[in-house]
């Protein structure tokens, strides 16, 4: 009697620790769309969140590469550097994604083969050949076979389409995030660039059911910090119809993940108060709003952007450059022929969190 007593209780307390989790996560989503939808210059803070997601979530695939590159390559300025070029690519993927399914409504396998084909520069789509197998990195071994077959491929993505834009089946959105994501790797409908496409899925399901209004909630951090675990949680899905902790393992990340959200954000904010204090008291004649957002919109900037940004002339715009450097609040690289400008307490305060 006691012994079944004693099975009965874990087992309640079991299923309270993970609605507990489920309330804790969902909770802190909620505060930081909340927070999110308060903030004046959001274009901004996306800019900042989604080129550091591009750059944990490529950093999975190995594709390592520093703030000050990414930067280089964004400003269009001829800068080549490869590892930075697929972190760029994965932050317009992000963005094609979010204006798809803005504009949709819904999200399909369509919107799905665009993103992977951003992602990876290519058109392939969808595999055609088999062979594809994921395998222990280090031993070698077939971990799992996904379908080799192009239809049955097309035919589970169009399960998994449907499964997406149901809402009418009761289960909870934050429990859909984590049986899709694991449903999509499972697919594994391309060549490469599952991991990456599956990740975006993640936060477009989010913004679709408005769990967030901007796409700035990114497991990737997460899931490279908890790498091991990640990867034998979707195995004990498999072979163990382990469900259960890899919800929670994902419901876990969203909390965490959130809440990290809402302190980068901060702390953008911050700077941002700082550095404005610093230049309207320093060089009042100059400040402008347009100009003090120009400087943290890509984070880095060039003469060109300022003309058009505070609609001044080149001489002025090199002008205003030029003095804000000498106040120590830019930094100046020329990269060819011509000269970039990097806020650099930005690019600090972004590669250390
Ligand atoms: N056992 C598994 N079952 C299902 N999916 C898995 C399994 N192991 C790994 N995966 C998924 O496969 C992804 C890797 O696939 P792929 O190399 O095509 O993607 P990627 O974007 O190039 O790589 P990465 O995710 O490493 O950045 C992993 O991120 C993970 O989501
Ligand atoms: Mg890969």
């Amino acid at each position: 009697m006691c012994i079944i007593f004693l099975i009965f209780y874990t087992y309640l307390l079991k299923i309270y620790k993970n609605l507990e989790q489920l309330t804790l996560s969902s909770r802190a989503l909620a505060e930081l769309k909340g927070y999110s939808n308060t903030i004046p210059n959001m274009h901004i803070l996306i800019n900042a969140v989604t080129i550091n997601e591009a750059k944990d979530s490529s950093a999975i695939e190995n594709i390592v590469t520093t703030h000050d590159d990414i930067y280089k390559v964004l400003t269009e300025s001829g800068y080549k550097e490869e590892n930075a070029k697929e972190v760029v690519d994965y932050r317009n993927a992000i963005w094609l994604g979010y204006e798809q399914i803005k504009k949709d409504g819904y999200i399909n396998t369509n919107t799905i083969i665009k993103i992977q084909g951003t992602i990876e520069h290519n058109n392939a789509g969808i595999r055609k050949l088999p062979g594809t197998e994921l395998k222990n990195s280090i031993t070698g071994e077939t971990i799992y076979t996904p379908p080799q077959n192009e239809q049955e491929i097309r035919d589970y993505l169009k399960n998994l389409e449907d499964f997406i834009n149901n809402n009418d089946d009761g289960i909870d959105l934050l429990i859909k995030v984590c049986l899709i994501h694991y449903q999509f790797e499972s697919i594994h409908p391309f060549y490469d660039g599952n991991g990456r496409t599956g990740r975006i899925l993640n936060i477009l399901y989010l913004v679709l059911n408005n769990l967030i209004n901007s796409p700035i909630l990114y497991l990737s951090k997460y899931i490279n910090k908890t790498k091991q675990e990640y990867y034998k949680l979707f195995n004990e899905v498999r072979n163990n119809n382990n469900f259960e902790d890899w919800i929670l393992y994902i419901l876990k990340g969203i909390e965490i993940t959130s809440k990290e959200t809402i302190e980068l954000i901060e702390k953008i904010q911050s700077e941002m108060k700082d550095y404005k204090e610093e230049f309207k008291n320093k060089l009042p004649k100059i400040y402008s709003k347009e100009l003090l957002e120009s400087l943290f919109y890509e984070v880095y900037t060039k003469i060109s952007y300022i003309e058009k940004a505070c609609n001044v002339t080149r001489i002025t715009a090199t002008s205003y450059l030029n003095q804000l450097e000498a106040i120590g609040l830019l930094e100046s690289e020329k990269i060819g022929r011509e000269k970039l400008y990097k806020n650099v307490r930005l690019i600090k305060l972004l590669s250390e969190n």
